[in-house]
Formats: C-alpha cells, structure tokens, sequence
C-alpha cells in the first residue's frame, strides 16, 4: 500500500516522479504529493489521484534534480490534503514519504509533543519524521546517523524516503517490512517501492532488506548499512521487465487487457515446465524440494484474497493428484492463532505481489517453527520470493488492474503443474490420466481463446443484471473456489454485493434469499456433481430466482432450466478453473464499467497489501 518514489542525479525530477507516481498509483490513490530541492524545499500535496497533483503544480516551481513524490492508501487520518505525504518535519527542514504502518506512534507522539513538538497531520508517518528530527537534533548527529538510531525505536514496517534543505546532495532511504527498490544509472539513482517506475531507466537494481538503511549522495553514490551500522556490499541484480508489460496497449483498461492476457500468461506459466512429448512436468525452483513435499505430514496453504482462492483449487488438485492432506489458511488468521505446526509440514505461499504483510508474517512465522515454505508468486524478486526456501514464479508478467484476473489464473497453473509433477513421482496419478491432463493443460490457452470470444455476448448479459443489488455465485468440488472467485471479482470492482457458496450448502441458509430479484451465477461444468448442481439450479428456479449458468459447451440440460447460459470448451474437470472462471472476469468487469464504476482502481482498494 502506498507508492513511493524518489530521485537524485543530475536531471529534472519532476517528470520522473509523476510518470513514476502514476505506474505506482494501483498501490493507492486516496491522494498524492511530491517534494523538490530546488534551493528551498518546494511540497505540493493533496487529496486525490496524481493526475489531481499534476493540476495543483501545473503553474508552480517544479525545479529541482533531488525529489521524492507518494501515491496513498490511507491507514491513519483521513484521505485529505494534510494527510498527504510527502510531510514536512517539525521545522520544515526535512521532507519524508512512508509507506507501511508505525504500530507506537502514539507512544512516541506523546513524548514528542511534551518535547514541544507540534503535528500538522494525523499520520504516524509525521511521527517517525520528527522523531528522526528530534535524535538528529539532540545528539547533533547526521541525518543518515538520526534516521538509524530512531528507526531502532519504531514498532511497525516502513519504507522511507527522506531528504533535508541542509544536505542538499543527498537522499536517505530504509526498509522494514515494506518494499524498496534503488535503480543505479550513470550519476543517478531512482528509488520505488517496485521496479515499474525505473525500467525505463536502468535495468540496474538493488532491493533493499529488511532493517538496512541507504545513503545516496551525488559524491560518494550508494552506501548501505544495517540498523546495527554494519556495512554492507549492495548487490545489484538485472531487471527483466518489459516497458510494453505496464501499458495499455489499446484497451481501455489494465484489468480488461490482463483478461484478454491469459492465453499467452498461462502458457508462460507452463513455458519450459512440460516436457516436449508431455511425458514430464518439472518445476526447477521446486526440484530439490519434491522429496520434502512429499514425504510432507501435510501441506498448509497460507494466502489472502484471490490468491487464497487459487489455493483452495490446489487443495483439490494435491488431495486428487498427489493424495497429500492439505489445509488452506487466510494468512492473516493463521498467523495470530497460534497454529500447531510441524517440522516437517510443508507450507505454500500464494502471492501476486508477494508483498502481502499477513503472508509474510506467516511465512516467517512457519520458518521459526522449523516447517519448510514453498513460494508461488508473481512479481520477481519480491519480499515473499525471497523469504521462501524455494518456490516457482507464475510468470504471468505486470498485473496492474487492482482486481487479479490473469494472476490467479497462472497460479493455478504452477498449483497444478505442481501437483502433476508430486502426483507421478509418488505414483498416486496413474500414466493415463496424467497424460490426459497434460494433454488438455496444453489446450488451455486456445479454449480460454474461445471464451474471450464470448465477450460481445456477456457484454449484452451484463446489461441485464448492472443494477441488481446482490448476486449468489454457487459451485462444487472445483467449481467452488471459482464461485467464490466470481463473487469478490463482482464485488470489488461493481460494489454490488456478492456471495459466493458451495452449491450443496445452498439449502443450508442462503436459498432464504432467493427471489426473482436474486441473480444466482452457477458454474455448472459437465464434472462429479453435475448432476446434483442441476438439482440446486431447480431449486432455485423452483424459488423464481434468476440462474446464469457457466456450462460446458454442447450442454442440453442446464440450458433448458438456466435463464442464461455461458458455454465454455471442455475439459478434465480437476482444470476446469481455468476456463470458467474467465467469462466470470468479463461479466464483473462489463456490470462495472455500466456502473461506472473505476474498474482498474476500485475504491479503498490497493494492489499490493503491505499492512496487515
Ligand atoms: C482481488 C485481489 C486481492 C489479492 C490479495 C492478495 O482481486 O487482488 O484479493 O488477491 O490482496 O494479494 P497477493 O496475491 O498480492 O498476496
């Protein structure tokens, strides 16, 4: 939550902080600021999205070649112009962005304000900053020297980046819990809380850790050290991301193009992980690790939101393919519940971003007790890719519409090939069906295409449903994660409010609610239950609710009961997720787009979820 950016070098910053600020507003977009040396310090801030701070700084003084510039997700204080960042300290002679959450700032708010410190804003992040100020000023230390020494009495996960009007040539930074990357070019140095705004840049990078604190001068460039004033050499890595991969590229938003994606993300997922004849399925990052899985007591699934959601089609998949008992946990429940954990447990972690706060403390939760953490995430080199023992990237490329469609369909992917690979080691998926599965997992691509085809038609459906006020999304066996899918994608972006159920369950509370107002969306693909999820759509009909139904193409019996039918290709059931869950995406996305709703950045919402 947050994005952050920050400059020095030689150029004019302002244009990079701004294009920087907008590659990173999926991180938050309550409201927006920047702050320039140029001499003086010049701060421009204020409620709403950077394109609301470009019309406050159009006619203003945007000199300078040493800046810092912030995108919010408010945690403390309302979303308004004092409670934008950057903040100013006490004597307005040090200037800081923060993203992340100080857990004792009121402690340290009282003391400061019985030292005569006043505040201007709500934000602990005002708080941090003239504590820094304060431990600078009374030991008449450094700044770079202040901000380590306060940082050692903050509770809570930061990444600052600050500067002051008396060190004009220099530009602090530090990180705990939240992301921090320094791009390094010829005499420049860009930061971000990820890679997206410097690409363009430079393909030089180094990711700051946990507890290290970087000074950045235009004399004696990048110096690292660790909150206990160690030095340490920075490591520098190569960034693989393409430019192309954070545009639009003619659609009209991200969240659309990610959609129209997933034939080409999902066979990067499998690119190089299948053998030529389909014979094999290997994942390297994991390779060392099968034996471990599968000699595992149990393999617990730790994940939020949507990537939880494609951990519950891997408790399927592993239970079907590989018979390993599975448990699929919120991260942010697992964590503080004190969970019984084994040595040789094996837990995997599912993240996009793989910046989720609550999935990484309960992955380092899962370490301290010895267990072993497998990681699935997106974004490379990222905070949970590095704090895992091994793990597989889903490759699905930038996904940067805040609502996750082509990511969770490439963590089903990994999830499976995966469960293929552990599967055919223990023996537990016989020859035929394997072969069968990696037959029709080769296939997936060109029937999602069929599905995107279907776009003109669910477009018309949505037109028919956009001012419902709420929906049940009902499915079984694999078709339930999807269900429950279905709902937060309607949800998060339509604001319509949206419930997804197990389709069995459905006589167990929700069928109260059905009406002839009630959409009910039933994924209903030709598999195991079919023939009792036709019973639950009766059911409803019996009720005078409205069934829209996900079916398998040709089918005859649901489309003579349903009021609507999506038909989507066939396939093995165990990877029927794949397909049904994308007409799912569309007709979330054209019921929000009639609402007029901002698909790709949805209210209160923020991609990457650095605070618990
Ligand atoms: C929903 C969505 C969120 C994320 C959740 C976890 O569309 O995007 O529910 O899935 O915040 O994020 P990651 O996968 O980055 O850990």
């Amino acid at each position: 939550m947050c994005g952050i950016v920050g400059y020095i070098g030689e150029k004019q910053v302002y244009p990079f902080l701004i294009k920087g600020l907008k590659r990173l507003e999926y991180r938050g977009y309550d409201s927006a600021g920047v702050a320039l040396l140029n001499g003086d310090i010049k701060l421009y801030k204020c409620k709403g999205k950077v394109a609301d701070l470009e019309k406050i700084t159009k006619d203003q003084d945007t000199k300078g070649s040493i800046g810092i510039g912030h995108t919010r997700w408010a945690t403390h204080g309302l979303p308004n112009d004092v409670n934008a960042h950057p903040h100013f300290s006490d004597s307005k002679s040090i200037v800081m962005i923060h993203n992340g959450i100080i857990e004792n700032y009121t402690a340290l708010r009282k003391t400061l304000e019985s030292r005569g410190y006043t505040f201007r804003s709500e934000t602990d992040s005002e708080v941090l900053l003239n504590l820094i100020e304060d431990v600078q000023k009374k030991e008449k230390l450094p700044l770079n020297e202040a901000v380590r020494i306060a940082l050692s009495e903050v509770v809570g996960a930061y990444a600052i980046v600050l500067f002051s009007k008396e060190n004009p040539d220099q530009l602090i930074a530090a990180k705990k819990g939240s992301p921090l990357v320094i791009g390094i070019s010829k005499d420049e140095y860009f930061l971000a809380s990820d890679a997206t705004p410097i690409v363009e840049y430079t393909r030089e990078v180094v990711y700051l850790e946990d507890l290290e604190i970087a000074t950045i001068s235009r004399k004696e460039g990048l110096k690292i050290v660790t909150i206990k004033n160690q030095e340490i050499t920075p490591y520098i890595h190569a960034l693989e991301l393409q430019i192309e991969a954070l545009e639009k590229g003619g659609y009209e938003h991200f969240m659309l193009k990610e959609i129209y994606e997933q034939p080409r993300s999902i066979k990067d997922s499998m690119r190089g992980r299948i053998s030529e004849d389909g014979s094999r399925v290997a994942l390297g990052g994991i390779k060392d690790y099968e034996d471990k899985i599968l000699a595992a007591r149990r393999i617990i699934i730790i994940a939020c939101g949507t990537s939880w959601h494609a951990g519950l089609v891997a408790e399927y998949l592993f239970e079907d393919f590989a018979r390993i008992p599975v448990e699929v946990e919120y991260a942010s429940e697992f964590r503080y519940r004190n969970p019984v954990i084994y040595e040789d447990d094996v837990i995997i972690a599912i993240s996009q971003s793989g910046e989720t706060a609550d999935t990484l403390a309960a992955i380092e939760l899962a370490k301290s007790q010895g267990a072993t953490v497998i990681g699935v995430c997106n974004v490379v080199g990222s905070s949970i890719a590095r704090a895992t023992h091994a793990g597989s990237y889903t490759h699905a490329g930038p996904e940067i519409g805040v609502a996750s469609t082509k990511a969770f369909t490439a963590q089903v992917t990994v999830l499976t090939l995966m469960a293929l690979s552990l599967g055919r080691k223990k023996g537990t998926l016989p020859d035929q069906r394997f072969n069968r599965l990696v037959d029709d997992l080769k296939k997936i691509p060109s029937k999602i295409e069929k599905v995107l085809k279907q776009n003109d038609k669910i477009e018309r459906l949505s037109k028919l449903f956009f001012d419902a006020t709420n929906f049940l999304y009902l499915g079984r066996g694999y078709s339930f994660p999807v269900a429950l899918e279905g709902a937060l994608k309607l949800k998060e972006i339509s604001y319509i409010h949206a419930e997804g159920y197990p389709a069995a369950e459905m006589k167990h509370g929700p069928i109260a609610l059905i009406d002839e107002q009630m959409p009910v969306v039933v994924i209903a693909p030709r598999a195991t239950h079919y023939e009792k999820v036709v019973s639950n759509i009766q059911e409803i009909k019996a009720r005078k609710g409205v069934v829209i139904s996900i079916v398998t193409q040709g089918d005859k019996v649901v489309s003579e009961i349903a009021d609507h039918c999506i038909e989507v290709p066939d396939t093995d059931e165990a990877l029927m997720p794949l397909i049904s869950s994308v007409p799912l995406q569309l007709l979330s996305y054209h019921i929000a787009l009639l609402r007029e709703c901002n698909v790709d950045q949805p209210r209160n919402l923020a991609k990457s979820v650095t605070v618990e």
